[in-house]
């Protein structure tokens, strides 16, 4: 259906696609992710939603809504779910073989990790140059609230000394600017971004940012991914299974958190 795309655009269609095939059943609650990838999938979805398929859905950015609106797939907010979400289809910026991720390149990491909480199942869809050894060359982007915020790098700068990646000095967490302006996310927080070149202990670093006061959510998404599908410019596509789900963060509850009340 899409003409001239570049390899890596159809690559990123050729894994949305199959997550449609896989996941868009008729009556499926699905979770939208944001970024470029995941907009294939919209589009994919959107092609089925055309020909008649049902389904519904809940974006993780406005941007995503936007385009999901734009293509009549039916949309439901987070808050009114009463039951777990399918499943979430998401992009990353880097993905390992255990299934962990950095996520957040595109500023949406806490909208993306709430939905994939709050859904029974979360796959990750992904051209194969986001497929690494180690995590951490893409720089690692962590959602701070604004008062404060320099406070707050610096104590992301102090945790990050304190857990051995380098030198206190010479670790570089910088706000992240587009077109001279700070980026501010859907929520109205900044992002910070640290490029640490090789994450070593990804549940510590993940469970110990999001204890600094200030930090919201950081990009590191360890044991969320319970299925990679990994697509080539030709079009081949793999599904793979996470080599290990090993995080503190292992939402185990979640599927109990969904219907809870105020005041349970
Ligand atoms: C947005 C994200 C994106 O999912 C991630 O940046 C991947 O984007 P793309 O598919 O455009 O490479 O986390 O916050």
């Amino acid at each position: 259906m899409y003409e001239n795309l570049s390899p890596q655009d159809a690559a990123k269609y050729a894994a949305g696609k199959q997550a449609v095939r896989m996941y868009a059943k008729e009556g499926a609650h699905l979770g939208l992710g944001s970024g470029t990838t995941s907009g294939w999938f919209v589009r994919a979805l959107g092609e089925e939603v055309a020909r008649g398929l049902r389904v519904t859905g809940v974006p993780t950015s406005t941007s995503t809504r936007d385009l999901a609106l734009s293509l009549g797939i039916p949309l439901m907010d987070v808050n009114d779910l009463e039951a777990p979400l399918d499943v979430t289809v998401d992009g990353p910026d880097e993905v390992d073989r255990d299934g962990d991720m950095i996520k957040g390149g595109g500023a949406c990491l806490l909208w993306e990790r709430l939905v994939a909480e709050a859904s029974g199942k979360m796959v990750c869809i992904a051209d194969e140059s986001k497929l690494v050894e180690h995590l951490g060359n893409f720089p690692l982007p962590i959602e701070v609230v604004m008062f404060g915020w320099e406070a707050t790098r610096r104590s992301v700068v102090a945790l990050l000394s304190d857990l051995g990646y380098r030198d206190v000095k010479t670790i570089d967490v910088v706000r992240r600017v587009r077109d001279g302006v700070p980026v501010v996310t859907d929520s109205g927080n900044y992002i910070l971004d640290v490029r640490l070149g090789r994450i070593t202990d990804k549940g510590l670093l993940d469970t110990n940012l999001n204890w600094i006061a200030g930090v919201v959510e950081n990009g590191l998404f360890t044991g969320i991914a319970s299925e990679l599908i990994v697509a080539a410019p030709d079009g081949k596509v793999r599904v793979i299974e996470p080599r290990a789900r090993n995080s503190p963060r292992i939402p185990s509850w979640r599927s109990k958190a969904i219907g809870a009340t105020d005041g349970m």
